[in-house]
């Protein structure tokens, strides 16, 4: 028997020997709450909007006071987030964790029914930087904090991205990226366990199949019903979908670590329903085929969990409630939305899983679920602030060699000779030298990605072409 058959095996048995004591703990979806929309509803509207959806939890990604206030006598579980920029400060000074508390949580608790305090967002995703060192350190200075205002049901966690592994194919293999696992993972481990809190893990197949859409099938990312079955061939463990190959993963890198069974909690999952033309299979189908089916395996009774710890509770919010125009990025970034900032449903959805699938109405077959092919132009958003679009066409214009030149009086462009015409021209001709050395057609969100040719008579706007 060779080493690796060995370590398979010890660790087929140790996953056999631990039972997660769950009985408190109820499956239960919720939703995120993200902010970054200059068109959404009000808090109050938005938790009518929230309950509408047969949501269990809500996170929100700071301490709005309006909003915690709004939730105050609702049945809405509540996850709020301590701000990445306070961390460092919080984590070598009791009295600012104590302050925090104090201001953003005591005054809603019990009455919102705050439960977790998740401190940062996706810290380990960001470059190097001593707020890694400092997460912990701030994470027991909160915990610590919440303990000497009695805020008894209120645990403490950090959500954490899919990148903190280094290695994750095949599950078995999942380990911690070697910059952080010893110095940051591991003390998290153990302030984990020793609090009996959960691991909050974001958790998108769709990321991992839209990179890899040749090599990954995107139904076993759906999580829709296929024959396909993907066999780890050290755990020995079968997978059916791409989701439960990521969990395990993650639970196959805490083993390794010393920690075997600590509780996962899926800060966000989710999938776009709409993205850039130079994306792909972000639609509304999709999204809808997804999350429904998530929401679906999450709800089932008895729990499914995943191969590596069978019948396990996995408490989780869907990413997110509405599509928010303000985030920063790609198009699919903008359009995680359940909801529209109006209110309205994107595709019929219900978080309790009580809605059978086959109820749901056909929605419209996807377009893009392979790359598009052809021609892509920059032009300027619809609703774009002029005095920054005015700041963006000066910049495109510095940018590259003659990007502007045909806009230029007397050019072939020039006319018409209006603010949104020449920055379309600049975006589409910066886009067009600089979208291999990884320029974006952005600009602040200012720009879009566009199939139709804006060009008109003599003016040709340069393109790409995929
Ligand atoms: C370090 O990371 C934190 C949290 O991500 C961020 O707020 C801060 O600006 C970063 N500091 C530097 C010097 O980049
Ligand atoms: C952290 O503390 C330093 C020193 O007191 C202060 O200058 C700084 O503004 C604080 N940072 C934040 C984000 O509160
Ligand atoms: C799975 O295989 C069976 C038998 O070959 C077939 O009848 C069924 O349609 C397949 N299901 C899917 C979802 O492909
Ligand atoms: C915490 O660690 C102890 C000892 O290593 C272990 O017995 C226990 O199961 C762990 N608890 C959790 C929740 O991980
Ligand atoms: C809400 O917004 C969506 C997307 O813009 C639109 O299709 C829908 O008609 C709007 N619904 C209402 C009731 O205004
Ligand atoms: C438009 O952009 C300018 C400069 O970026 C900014 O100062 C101004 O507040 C913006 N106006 C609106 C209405 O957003
Ligand atoms: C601009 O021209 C110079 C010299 O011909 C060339 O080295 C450079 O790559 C060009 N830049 C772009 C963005 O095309």
């Amino acid at each position: 028997m060779g080493l690796f058959t060995l370590l398979a095996l010890s660790s087929l048995m140790f996953f056999a020997s631990i039972s997660i004591s769950s009985a408190e703990l109820q499956a239960k979806v919720g939703v995120c709450y993200g902010q970054l929309g200059n068109n959404l509803p009000t808090p109050s509207k938005s938790v009518e909007l929230i309950q509408g959806l047969n949501a269990k939890r809500v996170k929100i990604y700071d301490a709005n006071p309006q909003i915690l206030a709004a939730l105050k006598g609702t049945d809405l579980q509540v996850s709020v987030m301590v701000p990445n920029e306070i961390i460092t400060n919080i984590s070598s000074n009791q009295n600012l964790a104590d302050q925090w508390v104090k201001t953003n949580v005591v005054p809603f608790y019990p009455e919102t029914k705050i439960r977790y305090l998740l401190v940062g967002n996706e810290i380990l995703s960001n470059p190097p930087n001593t707020t890694w060192f400092n997460l912990v350190p701030a994470m027991r200075k909160i915990r610590y904090s919440v303990k000497k205002f009695g805020l008894k049901k209120i645990k403490v966690g950090t959500p954490l991205a899919m990148d903190v592994l280094g290695s994750s194919f095949p599950p078995s293999s999942g380990s911690f990226r070697p910059d952080v696992s010893d110095k940051v993972v591991k003390p998290l481990l153990r302030f984990l366990n020793q609090t009996k809190s959960f691991f909050f893990v974001d958790v998108y197949p769709y990321f991992a199949w839209a990179a890899q859409p040749t090599n990954i099938n995107l139904d076993y990312a759906l999580m829709s019903p296929t024959n396909i079955t993907y066999t780890d061939p050290v755990s020995g463990f079968t997978y059916t979908n791409l989701f439960d190959q990521m969990l395990d993963a993650l639970i196959f890198a805490m083993e390794k670590l010393g920690y075997p069974n600590i509780r996962l909690f899926i800060a966000e999952t989710g999938w776009p329903n709409a993205g850039d033309v130079d994306q792909i299979g972000a639609s509304i189908y999709n999204a809808a085929t997804y999350n429904r089916n998530v929401v679906k395996k999450l709800m089932a009774k008895p729990n499914i969990g995943s191969p590596a710890r069978p019948g396990v509770v996995l408490p989780a919010f869907i990413f997110a409630l509405y599509n928010e125009n303000l985030k920063p990025g790609p198009g699919t970034e903008r359009h995680f939305g359940l909801l529209y900032p109006n209110g309205t449903k994107v595709y019929e959805i219900d978080l309790s899983g009580k809605t059978p699938l086959s109820e749901y109405k056909p929605l419209p077959k996807p377009t893009n679920n392979e790359p598009y092919k052809g021609k892509i132009w920059c032009v300027v958003a619809e609703g774009a602030n002029q005095t920054a679009l005015a700041a963006a066409l000066s910049f495109a214009c510095g940018q590259g060699n003659g990007t502007c030149d045909p806009i230029q009086s007397g050019g072939k462009c020039y006319k018409p000779n209006t603010l949104i015409a020449h920055a379309s021209y600049a975006f589409s001709s910066y886009w067009a030298q600089f979208r291999k050395a990884g320029g974006t057609c952005n600009f602040n969100l200012l720009a879009v990605q566009t199939t139709q040719d804006p060009s008109h008579g003599d003016c040709k706007f340069p393109s790409i072409t995929l």
